[in-house]
């Protein structure tokens, strides 16, 4: 695995570091963000992950940015109509074209002083490209809290997961193909 101090040293662009695009998004769920059982609609709370993950992609590459992927979407607990969300969301890591965004749900009344709890999180994969649409080089994060060191380094364990897990796949579909094995 490779650390971010040797990452910002191989790359062409100056490194910046986790603090200058981290942004936290926040919405109040209405009744138009329902879904059929009353409570707040999961893609409505993926839309704004989205949203959150995109803005953060864009201003730490300086530029346009695409979702190449997201996984483990994970919910915890439910939202409801007049919860305030709070979609926080950061650069955990970069390779040479591509950013993961860490993203973190957050919910409280809108109208109440509880303490906000965790509904959900998301990593979204963006790539940052071009006029064209063509990936382009990305500054490298420069993580500069323990906090925001063990996200680079999860992060690198999911990269890790998710090519094997594309190669294994492409290698099994290549194997079925050449023994003459074709989808119904
Ligand atoms: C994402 C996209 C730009 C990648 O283009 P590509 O020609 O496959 O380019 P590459 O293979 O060089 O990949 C570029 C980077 O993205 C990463 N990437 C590409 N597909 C990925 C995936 N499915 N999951 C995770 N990372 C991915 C690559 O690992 C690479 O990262 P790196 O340079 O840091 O190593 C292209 O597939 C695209 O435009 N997709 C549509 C994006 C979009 O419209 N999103 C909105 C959805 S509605």
């Amino acid at each position: 695995m490779t650390d971010p101090v040797t990452a910002a040293a191989q790359s062409e662009l100056p490194g910046k570091p986790t603090s200058a695009s981290r942004t936290t998004l926040s919405h109040i769920m209405t009744h138009s963000d329902t879904n059929l059982l009353g409570t707040v609609h999961g893609g409505v709370i993926m839309k704004l992950v989205d949203d959150a993950a995109g803005a953060v992609a864009g201003r730490h590459s300086e530029g346009p940015a695409v979702t190449a992927s997201m996984d483990e979407m994970v919910f915890l607990e439910p939202v409801r109509i007049g919860d305030l969300v709070h979609v926080k969301a950061q650069v955990n890591w970069t390779g040479r074209t591509s950013m993961e965004v860490g993203v973190r749900v957050l919910a409280e009344r809108w109208n109440e002083s509880t303490p906000a709890t965790q509904v959900g999180t998301a990593y979204l994969v963006f790539a940052a490209v071009d006029s064209e649409g063509r990936p382009r080089a990305v500054p490298p994060v420069l993580p500069h809290t323990e906090r925001d060191r063990r996200r680079y380094q999860e992060a690198q364990i999911r990269r890790t997961h998710r090519l094997a897990r594309r190669r294994a796949i492409r290698e099994l579909r290549e194997k079925r193909t050449a023994e003459g094995l074709l989808d119904d």
